[in-house]
């Protein structure tokens, strides 16, 4: 059977948990060669890939530092990077807009913007050379709506969808395509986290506050890592050649604009 994405390297970030773990193992499975960049590294993840048949580099990296990230691209400049997943991510203060601390703001927006921006600019370097490329951000449901105490990350994940369609004008010329994905709730241990924290300030258990989120969606249920993997892979690959610009909601029904 002809793997999808046979002669490829994917960098991912925020590669080495969660989502970002998960679309490497689906884009790895598909063929590609895998590079995890993370702040904090994982033997574990690699090794993931490794199980697969595929290469895999670990680097560390803070997505923000804007030395390190081309530091890192300059490091991978011999080989090739066909897509990038901007995956790397904070749910960042939970926070209404008028208690709203210019700190935790910045910091958030560092991460899920600057960081994207960085990593953007400097794959496109080697994409727009090679006249090929691939860009997946990851965003958010919240980026189709606002969202009580998370005006913050709202306004990253809104602010990713224009980054995107944005890439994708610039680079049409260059057969390089940009989509983002809209995950509903995915089960990663982060998650929790910010159940916990919604729970608290709802003066909930963290049952019901999940078993609230749940219900949110026609699907009653929350998304697995995998299945964002799955949706990855249909946008890195040619099954998708028509699509550049788009926002996919992968959100059990949620969301269906
Ligand atoms: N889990 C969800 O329910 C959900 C829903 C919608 C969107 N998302 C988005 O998906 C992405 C991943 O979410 P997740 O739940 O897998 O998160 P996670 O916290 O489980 O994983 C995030 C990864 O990013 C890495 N990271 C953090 N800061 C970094 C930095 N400065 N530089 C490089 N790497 C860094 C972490 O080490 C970690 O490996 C995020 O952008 C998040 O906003 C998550």
């Amino acid at each position: 059977m002809k793997l999808l994405l046979k002669n490829k390297r994917a960098l991912i970030t925020g590669g080495c948990q969660g989502i970002g773990l998960a679309i490497a193992k689906s884009l790895a499975q598909e063929g590609a060669d895998i590079v995890l960049a993370d702040l904090k590294p994982r033997e574990q993840a690699a090794e993931e890939i490794r199980a697969l048949g595929r290469d895999c580099v670990l680097c560390q990296v803070d997505v923000t530092d804007e030395a390190q990230v081309v530091g890192m691209f300059e490091k991978l400049g011999g080989a090739p990077v066909d897509i990038l997943v901007n995956c790397a991510g904070t749910y960042g203060p939970v926070k209404r807009i008028a208690e709203m601390d210019r700190a935790s703001w910045d910091s958030a927006f560092a991460l899920n913007m600057t960081g994207t921006m960085l990593c953007t600019r400097e794959a496109l370097k080697g994409m727009i050379a090679r006249k090929s490329g691939n860009i997946i951000n990851i965003a958010s449901n919240v980026a189709r709506r606002g969202l009580v105490d998370r005006g913050c990350y709202v306004s990253t994940k809104w602010a990713m969808l224009g980054f995107t369609q944005t890439v994708a004008l610039e680079n049409v010329s260059y057969n390089i395509r940009a989509n983002s994905i809209l995950p509903g709730p995915v089960d990663t241990p982060h998650l929790d986290e910010v159940m916990k924290i919604h729970a608290s300030r709802d003066a909930i258990t963290l049952e019901a506050m999940a078993t609230s989120w749940r219900d949110g969606a026609p699907m009653k249920r929350f998304i697995e890592a995998e299945e964002i993997g799955k949706v990855a892979v249909f946008l890195a690959s040619d099954m998708s050649s028509a699509m550049t610009g788009q926002g996919i909601n992968v959100t059990g029904g949620f969301i269906m604009t």
